[in-house]
Protein backbone atom coordinates (compact mmCIF):
# COMPACT_ATOMS: atom_id res chain seq x y z
CA UNK A 1 0.00 0.00 0.00
CA UNK A 2 1.24 3.48 -0.88
CA UNK A 3 0.17 6.28 1.70
CA UNK A 4 0.78 10.09 0.14
CA UNK A 5 1.41 12.79 2.49
CA UNK A 6 0.20 16.17 0.52
CA UNK A 7 0.90 19.04 2.37
CA UNK A 8 1.12 22.60 0.85
CA UNK A 9 1.07 23.88 4.38
CA UNK A 10 3.20 21.19 5.54
CA UNK A 11 3.09 19.24 9.18
CA UNK A 12 5.90 19.78 11.88
CA UNK A 13 8.73 17.65 10.60
CA UNK A 14 7.76 15.35 14.50
CA UNK A 15 4.23 14.74 13.05
CA UNK A 16 5.46 13.66 9.91
CA UNK A 17 8.24 10.97 11.71
CA UNK A 18 5.26 9.91 13.78
CA UNK A 19 2.90 9.25 10.87
CA UNK A 20 5.98 7.67 8.72
CA UNK A 21 6.19 5.42 12.03
CA UNK A 22 2.65 4.23 11.91
CA UNK A 23 2.70 3.62 8.11
CA UNK A 24 6.27 1.39 8.12
CA UNK A 25 4.77 -0.41 11.40
CA UNK A 26 1.46 -1.49 8.64
CA UNK A 27 4.50 -2.32 6.51
CA UNK A 28 2.88 0.40 3.80
CA UNK A 29 5.01 3.08 2.18
CA UNK A 30 4.87 6.41 2.39
CA UNK A 31 5.05 9.13 -0.07
CA UNK A 32 5.63 13.12 0.96
CA UNK A 33 4.78 16.06 -1.14
CA UNK A 34 5.31 19.19 0.99
CA UNK A 35 4.74 22.87 -0.06
CA UNK A 36 3.56 22.31 -3.97
CA UNK A 37 3.22 25.07 -5.77
CA UNK A 38 1.03 23.86 -8.50
CA UNK A 39 -1.61 21.66 -8.62
CA UNK A 40 0.17 19.22 -11.34
CA UNK A 41 2.26 17.97 -8.72
CA UNK A 42 -0.29 16.97 -6.88
CA UNK A 43 -1.68 15.43 -10.25
CA UNK A 44 1.18 13.44 -10.69
CA UNK A 45 1.78 13.03 -7.21
CA UNK A 46 -1.49 10.89 -6.65
CA UNK A 47 -0.84 8.26 -9.86
CA UNK A 48 -0.30 4.60 -8.29
CA UNK A 49 -1.19 5.60 -4.45
CA UNK A 50 -4.15 4.05 -1.96
CA UNK A 51 -4.59 6.88 0.18
CA UNK A 52 -3.92 10.18 0.88
CA UNK A 53 -3.16 12.15 3.73
CA UNK A 54 -4.53 16.15 3.30
CA UNK A 55 -4.56 19.55 5.26
CA UNK A 56 -6.85 22.52 3.81
CA UNK A 57 -5.54 20.85 0.12
CA UNK A 58 -8.45 20.65 -2.48
CA UNK A 59 -9.11 17.20 -3.74
CA UNK A 60 -11.98 17.58 -6.60
CA UNK A 61 -13.09 15.39 -9.36
CA UNK A 62 -9.62 16.60 -11.43
CA UNK A 63 -7.34 14.82 -8.90
CA UNK A 64 -9.72 11.79 -8.00
CA UNK A 65 -9.56 11.09 -11.40
CA UNK A 66 -5.87 10.95 -12.07
CA UNK A 67 -5.72 8.86 -8.41
CA UNK A 68 -6.73 5.63 -10.30
CA UNK A 69 -5.75 3.35 -7.30
CA UNK A 70 -7.03 5.62 -4.87
CA UNK A 71 -9.22 3.96 -1.98
CA UNK A 72 -9.36 6.57 0.84
CA UNK A 73 -8.85 10.16 1.54
CA UNK A 74 -8.43 10.96 5.28
CA UNK A 75 -8.50 15.07 5.93
CA UNK A 76 -6.30 15.40 8.87
CA UNK A 77 -8.53 18.40 10.75
CA UNK A 78 -11.82 19.34 10.93
CA UNK A 79 -13.22 20.67 8.05
CA UNK A 80 -14.12 18.53 4.69
CA UNK A 81 -15.23 21.38 2.32
CA UNK A 82 -12.28 20.88 0.69
CA UNK A 83 -13.22 17.67 -0.64
CA UNK A 84 -15.18 16.99 -3.23
CA UNK A 85 -17.64 14.28 -1.71
CA UNK A 86 -19.84 13.68 -4.26
CA UNK A 87 -17.00 13.00 -6.65
CA UNK A 88 -15.28 10.39 -4.39
CA UNK A 89 -18.64 8.59 -3.80
CA UNK A 90 -19.20 8.17 -7.50
CA UNK A 91 -15.34 6.74 -7.61
CA UNK A 92 -16.05 4.86 -4.59
CA UNK A 93 -13.02 6.74 -2.46
CA UNK A 94 -13.96 6.56 1.70
CA UNK A 95 -13.31 10.75 2.94
CA UNK A 96 -12.73 10.93 6.47
CA UNK A 97 -11.50 12.91 8.71
CA UNK A 98 -10.26 13.99 12.41
CA UNK A 99 -12.89 15.50 14.28
CA UNK A 100 -11.16 17.32 17.50
CA UNK A 101 -7.34 16.29 17.08
CA UNK A 102 -6.58 20.03 16.56
CA UNK A 103 -9.31 22.07 18.00
CA UNK A 104 -7.23 23.00 21.29
CA UNK A 105 -4.88 24.84 18.84
CA UNK A 106 -7.29 26.39 17.27
CA UNK A 107 -9.21 27.47 20.16
CA UNK A 108 -5.99 28.79 21.68
CA UNK A 109 -5.62 30.74 18.44
CA UNK A 110 -9.06 32.49 18.83
CA UNK A 111 -8.36 33.51 22.40
CA UNK A 112 -5.00 34.84 21.38
CA UNK A 113 -7.10 36.97 18.80
CA UNK A 114 -9.36 38.25 21.33
CA UNK A 115 -6.44 39.26 23.54
CA UNK A 116 -4.63 41.39 20.22
CA UNK A 117 -7.76 43.01 19.72
CA UNK A 118 -8.95 43.90 23.19
CA UNK A 119 -5.41 44.70 24.06
CA UNK A 120 -5.43 47.27 20.66
CA UNK A 121 -3.03 45.24 18.16
CA UNK A 122 -0.66 45.23 21.15
CA UNK A 123 0.21 49.14 20.04
CA UNK A 124 1.00 50.68 23.43
CA UNK A 125 -2.33 52.74 24.19
CA UNK A 126 -4.25 51.47 27.28
CA UNK A 127 -6.44 48.66 26.04
CA UNK A 128 -9.31 46.52 28.12
CA UNK A 129 -9.75 43.52 29.70
CA UNK A 130 -11.65 39.98 28.84
CA UNK A 131 -12.64 39.49 32.48
CA UNK A 132 -16.33 39.63 32.38
CA UNK A 133 -17.22 40.32 29.43
CA UNK A 134 -19.55 38.55 26.92
CA UNK A 135 -18.54 35.78 24.97
CA UNK A 136 -20.92 34.50 21.92
CA UNK A 137 -19.40 31.18 20.50
CA UNK A 138 -20.87 30.23 16.87
CA UNK A 139 -21.66 26.52 16.67
CA UNK A 140 -20.68 24.70 19.73
CA UNK A 141 -18.49 21.85 17.93
CA UNK A 142 -14.97 20.25 19.59
CA UNK A 143 -13.47 23.85 18.74
CA UNK A 144 -16.54 26.20 20.28
CA UNK A 145 -16.01 23.95 23.23
CA UNK A 146 -12.91 24.67 23.77
CA UNK A 147 -13.02 28.14 23.31
CA UNK A 148 -15.72 27.96 26.23
CA UNK A 149 -13.08 25.92 28.18
CA UNK A 150 -10.57 28.29 28.04
CA UNK A 151 -12.43 31.64 28.12
CA UNK A 152 -13.59 30.63 31.74
CA UNK A 153 -10.00 30.75 32.81
CA UNK A 154 -10.26 34.26 31.67
CA UNK A 155 -13.74 34.95 33.50
CA UNK A 156 -15.62 35.94 30.26
CA UNK A 157 -19.17 35.43 30.33
CA UNK A 158 -20.25 32.58 27.71
CA UNK A 159 -23.00 32.15 25.33
CA UNK A 160 -23.54 29.56 22.52
CA UNK A 161 -25.74 28.81 20.14
CA UNK A 162 -25.60 25.72 17.84
CA UNK A 163 -28.30 24.70 15.16
CA UNK A 164 -27.73 21.17 15.30
CA UNK A 165 -26.45 20.58 19.20
CA UNK A 166 -28.98 20.69 21.97
CA UNK A 167 -29.12 23.40 24.02
CA UNK A 168 -29.49 21.15 27.27
CA UNK A 169 -26.35 19.81 26.66
CA UNK A 170 -24.51 23.16 26.63
CA UNK A 171 -25.87 24.67 29.82
CA UNK A 172 -24.45 21.71 31.04
CA UNK A 173 -21.26 22.93 30.58
CA UNK A 174 -21.82 25.96 32.53
CA UNK A 175 -22.81 27.93 28.62
CA UNK A 176 -26.04 29.57 28.36
CA UNK A 177 -27.36 28.80 25.45
CA UNK A 178 -29.28 31.11 23.40
CA UNK A 179 -31.80 30.25 20.54
CA UNK A 180 -30.71 32.28 17.51
CA UNK A 181 -27.69 33.38 15.65
CA UNK A 182 -29.14 37.08 15.90
CA UNK A 183 -30.04 36.64 19.39
CA UNK A 184 -26.24 35.66 20.21
CA UNK A 185 -25.08 38.25 17.83
CA UNK A 186 -27.15 41.42 19.88
CA UNK A 187 -25.94 40.03 23.30
CA UNK A 188 -22.18 39.44 23.04
CA UNK A 189 -19.74 42.28 22.47
CA UNK A 190 -16.99 39.64 21.42
CA UNK A 191 -18.30 36.84 18.91
CA UNK A 192 -16.05 33.67 18.09
CA UNK A 193 -17.35 32.04 14.64
CA UNK A 194 -16.91 27.88 14.15
CA UNK A 195 -19.22 27.36 11.94
CA UNK A 196 -18.29 24.95 8.80
CA UNK A 197 -18.80 26.16 5.35
CA UNK A 198 -21.76 24.54 3.50
CA UNK A 199 -24.29 26.25 0.74
CA UNK A 200 -26.35 27.13 4.15
CA UNK A 201 -23.43 29.48 6.00
CA UNK A 202 -21.72 30.58 2.88
CA UNK A 203 -22.09 34.56 3.33
CA UNK A 204 -24.08 33.84 6.54
CA UNK A 205 -22.63 36.41 8.47
CA UNK A 206 -23.65 39.39 6.65
CA UNK A 207 -24.02 43.30 7.36
CA UNK A 208 -27.56 42.57 9.13
CA UNK A 209 -26.66 40.21 11.32
CA UNK A 210 -23.24 41.84 12.96
CA UNK A 211 -25.06 45.31 12.80
CA UNK A 212 -26.87 43.67 16.00
CA UNK A 213 -23.48 43.37 17.82
CA UNK A 214 -22.96 45.87 20.96
CA UNK A 215 -20.81 48.67 21.26
CA UNK A 216 -16.95 47.66 20.70
CA UNK A 217 -17.96 44.81 18.95
CA UNK A 218 -15.14 42.40 18.35
CA UNK A 219 -15.77 39.43 15.42
CA UNK A 220 -12.88 36.27 15.66
CA UNK A 221 -13.16 34.14 12.55
CA UNK A 222 -10.94 31.00 12.70
CA UNK A 223 -13.38 28.78 11.08
CA UNK A 224 -13.98 29.56 7.07
CA UNK A 225 -13.86 32.65 5.42
CA UNK A 226 -16.21 31.79 3.12
CA UNK A 227 -18.75 32.31 5.72
CA UNK A 228 -17.80 35.76 6.11
CA UNK A 229 -20.35 38.12 3.44
CA UNK A 230 -17.42 40.16 2.76
CA UNK A 231 -18.97 43.30 0.82
CA UNK A 232 -21.40 43.60 4.19
CA UNK A 233 -18.22 43.67 6.66
CA UNK A 234 -16.33 45.52 4.31
CA UNK A 235 -19.89 47.90 4.97
CA UNK A 236 -20.15 47.58 8.50
CA UNK A 237 -16.37 48.15 9.44
CA UNK A 238 -17.12 51.66 7.60
CA UNK A 239 -20.32 52.39 9.43
CA UNK A 240 -19.07 51.46 12.54
CA UNK A 241 -15.79 52.78 13.89
CA UNK A 242 -16.26 50.60 17.25
CA UNK A 243 -16.07 47.44 15.45
CA UNK A 244 -13.40 45.05 14.66
CA UNK A 245 -12.61 41.57 12.72
CA UNK A 246 -9.70 39.19 13.73
CA UNK A 247 -9.28 36.85 11.26
CA UNK A 248 -7.28 33.65 10.63
CA UNK A 249 -8.41 33.03 6.58
CA UNK A 250 -7.63 36.19 4.85
CA UNK A 251 -10.57 37.43 2.84
CA UNK A 252 -10.62 38.35 -0.94
CA UNK A 253 -10.11 41.94 0.18
CA UNK A 254 -7.88 42.02 2.63
CA UNK A 255 -6.03 44.57 1.03
CA UNK A 256 -8.75 46.93 1.15
CA UNK A 257 -9.56 46.20 4.75
CA UNK A 258 -6.17 46.41 5.52
CA UNK A 259 -6.04 49.67 4.08
CA UNK A 260 -8.59 51.50 5.59
CA UNK A 261 -8.90 49.80 8.71
CA UNK A 262 -5.12 49.38 10.14
CA UNK A 263 -5.85 49.67 13.73
CA UNK A 264 -9.35 47.58 13.27
CA UNK A 265 -8.90 44.40 11.16
CA UNK A 266 -5.95 42.28 11.10
CA UNK A 267 -5.86 38.36 8.96
CA UNK A 268 -3.13 36.37 9.85
CA UNK A 269 -0.72 35.79 6.62
CA UNK A 270 -1.51 31.92 6.54
CA UNK A 271 -4.38 29.84 8.40
CA UNK A 272 -2.52 28.80 11.28
CA UNK A 273 -4.99 27.73 13.66
CA UNK A 274 -3.97 24.19 13.71
CA UNK A 275 -0.69 25.10 12.87
CA UNK A 276 1.38 23.75 16.05
CA UNK A 277 3.48 20.24 16.88
CA UNK A 278 0.78 19.22 18.81
CA UNK A 279 -2.17 19.45 16.72
CA UNK A 280 -0.34 18.45 13.22
CA UNK A 281 1.17 15.05 15.62
CA UNK A 282 -2.43 14.23 17.05
CA UNK A 283 -4.10 14.80 13.82
CA UNK A 284 -1.68 13.55 11.34
CA UNK A 285 -1.16 10.48 13.47
CA UNK A 286 -4.88 9.86 13.61
CA UNK A 287 -4.97 10.00 9.92
CA UNK A 288 -3.05 7.65 9.33
CA UNK A 289 -4.40 5.30 11.89
CA UNK A 290 -7.56 5.54 10.54
CA UNK A 291 -6.01 4.63 7.06
CA UNK A 292 -4.70 1.85 8.58
CA UNK A 293 -7.52 0.29 10.74
CA UNK A 294 -9.18 0.88 7.49
CA UNK A 295 -7.49 -1.41 5.23
CA UNK A 296 -6.69 -3.99 8.12
CA UNK A 297 -10.04 -3.70 9.39
CA UNK A 298 -12.46 -2.13 7.33
CA UNK A 299 -13.06 0.31 10.08
CA UNK A 300 -15.43 3.40 8.89
CA UNK A 301 -15.76 5.47 12.17
CA UNK A 302 -14.82 8.71 11.07
CA UNK A 303 -16.12 8.56 6.96
CA UNK A 304 -17.72 11.59 6.09
CA UNK A 305 -19.02 10.37 2.45
CA UNK A 306 -21.94 7.92 2.99
C1 LIG B 1 -9.52 22.31 10.13
O1 LIG B 1 -10.55 22.32 9.46
O2 LIG B 1 -9.13 21.27 10.70
C2 LIG B 1 -8.76 23.57 10.35
O3 LIG B 1 -9.32 24.61 9.64
C3 LIG B 1 -7.27 23.44 10.11
O4 LIG B 1 -6.90 23.44 8.75
P1 LIG B 1 -5.39 23.22 8.26
O5 LIG B 1 -5.04 21.79 8.47
O6 LIG B 1 -5.39 23.61 6.83
O7 LIG B 1 -4.50 24.11 9.08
Amino acid sequence: MKILIATEKPFASEAVKGIKQVIDNAGYEMVLLEKYSDKSQLLEAVKNVDAIIIRSDIVDAEVLEAAKDLKIVVRAGAGYDNVDLDAATARKVVVMNTPGQNSNAVAELALGLMVYAARNFFDGSSGTELYGKKLGIHAYGNVGRNVARIAKGFGMEIYAYDAFYPAESIEKEGVKAVSSAEELYETCQYVSLHIPATPETKKSINYDLLSKMPSKAVLINTARKEVIDEEGLAKLLEARPDFKYLTDIMPGNNDELKEKFPKRYFSTPKKMGAQTAEANNNAGIAAANQIVDFFLNGNRKFQVNK
